[in-house]
């Protein structure tokens, strides 16, 4: 009897925090890997290697049209498919307002929004190309609805991720491509954790926030990835899915 192929899962940002924990989630449900990232990580791709995946890594910028078409035909050459493309990697940084500079802003737009755009269109292009199916996940945040001090930049992606989200969906559904999105919330990783480390006086706030009473784990963002890469999501398109411990709602509900 013939083996059948393994599914291929792609992670932007794949050697940071949340993209590795989503990819080690898509190796335990016995997808190959590919790890896209702007900065190399060795010891993660081993670790996914070790856990029985094939894993390929790209270094490529996804704010770079050419960039990421170059790695995406690396993808095709080396597995011949992908089925599932996670658009995760992002930046944000603490900026009063008034002192963003326009290059911090469009730095911003240009990886957390740009790069979005630029991956999933030509992941879908080729997709279309080849009568081919699958899902695109995007890692947005809670803070696409809640608007939050200092990340003004970074609350604008997001917000923006929700609604390439929901114009993708609409435009790719007659090809069998879904899109949706997962909007964590605070998260002892990655950014939050940098940012934790900067500003530890942070750290109380953000948990008067989080109505479940602990700072979220980048498991528990990798395990709701699990269930949009697997077949029990198959009718979702267009839509978020926030997994933030009830952040939105704690903050709609904080004394003004
Ligand atoms: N940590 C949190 O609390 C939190 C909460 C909500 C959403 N998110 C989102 O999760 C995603 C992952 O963030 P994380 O917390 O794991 O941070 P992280 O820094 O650990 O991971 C981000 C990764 O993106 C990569 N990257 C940055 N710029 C890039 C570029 N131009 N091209 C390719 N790769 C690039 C980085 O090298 C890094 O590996 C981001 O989209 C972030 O907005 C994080």
């Amino acid at each position: 009897m013939q083996e059948e192929a393994r599914r291929v899962g792609l992670v932007t940002g794949g050697v940071g925090d949340l993209g590795y924990a989503s990819a080690k989630k898509m190796v335990e449900m016995g997808l190959d890997i590919v790890l896209m990232d702007i900065r190399e990580d060795n010891q993660r791709v081993e670790a996914l290697r070790e856990r029985g995946a094939r894993v390929l890594f790209l270094q490529a910028d996804v704010s770079d049209r050419g960039a990421v078409q170059t790695a995406l035909e690396r993808v095709w050459a080396e597995f011949g498919r992908l089925d599932v493309c996670m658009c995760n990697a992002g930046i944000s940084m603490n900026v009063p307002f008034l002192e963003y500079t326009v290059e911090e802003w469009n730095q911003h737009m240009d990886v957390n929004l740009n790069g979005y755009f630029h991956v999933t269109q030509e992941v879908a292009k080729r997709w279309v190309a080849a009568g081919d199916k699958g899902k695109i996940i995007f890692t947005g945040s809670w803070v696409q609805d809640v608007p939050y001090k200092l990340i003004a930049p970074y609350c604008v992606s997001k917000a923006g991720v929700w609604m390439l989200a929901r114009c993708a969906a609409l435009e790719l559904a007659p090809y069998g491509i879904t899109v949706n999105a997962i909007a964590p919330g605070i998260v002892e990783a990655g950014l939050t954790a940098r940012e934790l480390k900067d500003f530890p006086e942070f750290r109380e706030e953000f948990m008067s926030l989080i109505p479940l009473g602990r700072i979220q784990q980048a498991e528990d963002v990798a395990d709701v990835v699990g269930f949009l890469v697997s077949e029990a999501s198959d009718y979702l398109t267009g839509t978020t899915i926030t997994c933030d411990g009830g952040c939105v709602v704690g903050a709609a509900s904080a004394p003004k």
